[in-house]
């Protein structure tokens, strides 16, 4: 089979981490073709150097990392540093990284991958807020005749919102980039907090991956200790909600997931609501159905499917 060529736009944060971990973990299925990093969780300076971490303690300093926008395209930025810690990724101690940080622009790399690519041959993999994505669709709108499908972390339904009482922090860090992806035209997968919030890391399902023993393991283990600090106080729950590897899991096995297809817009005027996703579950409107929409997941079946995968770490080809 060949694998899927795939572009990972990211906020490094530690969910984030694992995702990049689960994407490194399977090349037979997964072709990376770039990794590109936005302002989110922390500072872009952050996440992209929490990005080249995660490539050097995963082997694969080869990979090319870019950095991408440092800010919205029109708001404020927002970041998440009392979930992630001031460097983004606490959990695992910071070094810098051997994995070398590209020249070109995330965006500039963006388009000129989507440009040089066949039709419909490239999945864009978004777990952080959309501004890389968006501007490069915004500056040249034809390279979404290569784009495969768009898999991204964000939004919520039955969930309500994390950082404001109606948003999910990745859509509302950047509600107009948002808008420009949800309204772009391309297969749109949505992993949104109704499916992350029923996978939670619980102690014992990190106990399963740090047993596994090697840096990789290590790493994940120490991130998710630590993540997992803010949010189990939040929701009452034991563990935190992997957010971002449902993205990857969902290339990886599909099967694990529900879904619906459902017209989702983006709040992107009122202070009260910006950033909410009106997901049209009952399609109650005439709106475009355009998203597959994730609502229900197999929890253990999504760990058992990391773990085992993680465990391919031990021995690096
Ligand atoms: O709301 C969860 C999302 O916001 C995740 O992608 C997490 O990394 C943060 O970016
Ligand atoms: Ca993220």
């Amino acid at each position: 089979m060949t694998p899927r060529k795939v572009i990972l736009d990211c906020d490094p944060g530690q969910d984030d981490a694992v995702a990049l971990f689960l994407a490194m973990s399977s090349p037979s299925e997964l072709d990376i073709l770039g990794i590109t990093t936005v302002a989110g969780n922390v500072p872009l300076e952050l996440t992209q150097r929490n990005a080249r971490m995660i490539c050097d303690i995963a082997g694969q300093s080869n990979l090319a990392v870019y950095a991408g926008c440092a800010r919205p395209m029109q708001r404020d930025p927002i970041t998440a540093e009392a979930i992630h810690g001031n460097t983004g990724i606490d959990g695992i101690d910071v070094f810098e990284p051997q994995t070398r940080l590209q020249e070109q622009h995330a965006v500039d790399f963006i388009i000129a991958a989507l440009l040089a690519a066949d039709e419909h041959s490239i999945t864009l993999v978004a777990t952080g807020p959309l501004t890389n994505i968006g501007t490069a669709i915004r500056q040249q709108p034809s390279i979404l005749d290569s784009v495969e499908e768009i898999v991204l972390m964000g939004g919520t339904m039955r969930e309500g919102g994390n950082r404001s009482p109606s948003a999910e922090f990745n859509i509302l860090v950047d509600p107009d980039a948002a808008d420009i992806v949800f309204k772009c035209g391309r297969p749109i997968t949505a992993m949104g907090l109704d499916v992350s919030h029923k996978v939670l890391s619980t102690r014992k399902r990190v106990s399963r991956i740090e047993a596994l023993g090697h840096p990789v393991a290590k790493a994940t283990a120490g991130m998710l200790s630590f993540f997992h600090r803010h949010d189990s106080k939040k929701y009452g729950s034991e563990g935190t909600p992997l957010h971002d590897p449902c993205t990857v899991a969902y290339l990886l096995q599909p099967e694990l997931f529900e879904f619906k297809e459902c017209n989702v817009s983006v709040e992107t005027e009122s202070e009260l609501t910006l950033g909410h996703t009106a997901v049209d579950f009952w399609h109650v409107t005439d709106r475009p159905l355009n998203c597959s929409w994730a609502y229900e997941v197999d929890a253990d079946g999504f760990f058992e499917l990391l773990t085992n995968r993680l465990a391919r770490f031990a021995n690096p080809a």
